[in-house]
């Protein structure tokens, strides 16, 4: 497995979706543009919706990028290995152009080609959409993984609760997907796939959206077939860097080492991070993305959203020792990094 930096991930990843007919397209604001149904961009998918809706995207039917994403739905899990408000998704877009047999032998060969993130096989595992109702089990997702080699105990059929992603709000663009596991315990992985079993962590998310969720709940198909994956940047830099949350990882260490500064301490090498110290740099990050999209501290929507995560920031840090004002030196670092 590769061993590689948060920055060299990312550029493999566009790089190799070009090589396969993708443009690289920038990432959209945290806030989105057009969309009274959600506060924040949750997702990659979230700025293309008319894109997966028909409209003509001017870049094409192949869009590959890094969105910045706020999801604040676990805000109080926030602190734990891998919880995070802001984060950074890999994905890739088909707008009715290729579908499922693609995605899936693309996912499978970014995964585990030496050339790419070289992860092995036996240390991954798929879950495919069980069948309900609106839409039949996914057989063909099943077979295009075994068509990859993958053992057939590593597969599994989950239901819509967890295998089906969308819409981002209450209605629009959704489908069926196939989740991607990495093997986090002890080698060997085991032989049977468990996705109760948390040392299995999700990697990736390709959704196969070919439905629209109307007002009243029904799954219509839609006119052209669509493909939307979502890789975490933070949580698979960590993987592959061996590190067991991705605040060990470089995204977080200069914010770690200001943190450390603040409070006059000195850090010992390899000792865990505290659950207060995770809160203030994750935040501090969250917060500087938020306003550096125009919002600034409210009482209302993302405006609330932002002096949320300053005052438990502050909160924080002040049990740390922190005291007077801190909070640019770290929105600084912030800037400085990205
Ligand atoms: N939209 C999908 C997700 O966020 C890829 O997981």
């Amino acid at each position: 497995m590769k061993n590689i930096t948060s920055a060299e991930l990312r550029a493999m990843f566009l790089k190799f979706y070009q090589d396969h007919g993708h443009a690289v397209i920038a990432s959209a604001s945290v806030i989105p543009e057009n969309d009274p149904t959600v506060l924040f961009t949750t997702a990659g998918m979230h700025p293309l919706v008319p894109y997966l809706l028909g409209a003509k995207h001017p870049e094409g039917t192949r869009l590959t990028d890094v969105q910045k994403c706020i999801r604040t739905g676990d805000i109080d899990e926030v602190g734990d290995a891998s919880h995070l408000t802001f984060f950074e998704m890999l994905g890739n877009w088909s707008l009715g152009d290729y579908f499922k047999k693609e995605a899936i032998s693309w996912s499978w060969e970014f995964l585990t080609s030496e050339k790419y993130l070289g992860i092995d096989p036996d240390r991954l595992a798929f879950s495919v959409f069980a069948g309900d109702d609106d839409c039949p089990a996914d057989t063909e997702a099943h077979d295009l993984w075994r068509s990859c080699g993958v053992k057939e105990d590593h597969i599994f059929y989950l239901p819509k609760e967890n295998n089906w992603w969308g819409p981002a709000g209450q209605t629009g663009p959704c489908g069926p997907d196939t989740e991607m596991f990495y093997w986090t315990g002890p080698l060997p992985a085991p032989e049977t796939f468990d996705p109760r079993n948390k040392l299995w962590v999700e990697i990736w998310n390709d959704v196969f959206m070919q439905y629209n969720k109307t007002a009243d709940g029904k799954f219509e198909p839609l006119a052209q077939k669509n493909v939307d994956t979502g890789m975490g940047v933070e949580r698979v830099t960590a993987i592959l860097q061996g590190k067991k949350s991705c605040y060990e990882t470089e995204l977080f260490a200069p914010l770690f080492a200001e943190l450390d500064q603040l409070r006059g301490v000195a850090h010992q090498e390899g000792e865990e991070r505290s659950r207060s110290e995770r809160i203030v740099v994750e935040h501090a990050r969250a917060a500087t993305f938020i306003m550096a999209d125009g919002i600034t501290p409210g009482k209302v929507d993302q405006a609330y959203v932002l002096r949320r995560l300053i005052r438990r920031m502050i909160r924080e840090a002040r049990k740390l020792g922190v005291n007077g004002l801190f909070t640019a030196k770290l929105a600084e670092v912030v800037i400085r990094g990205y």
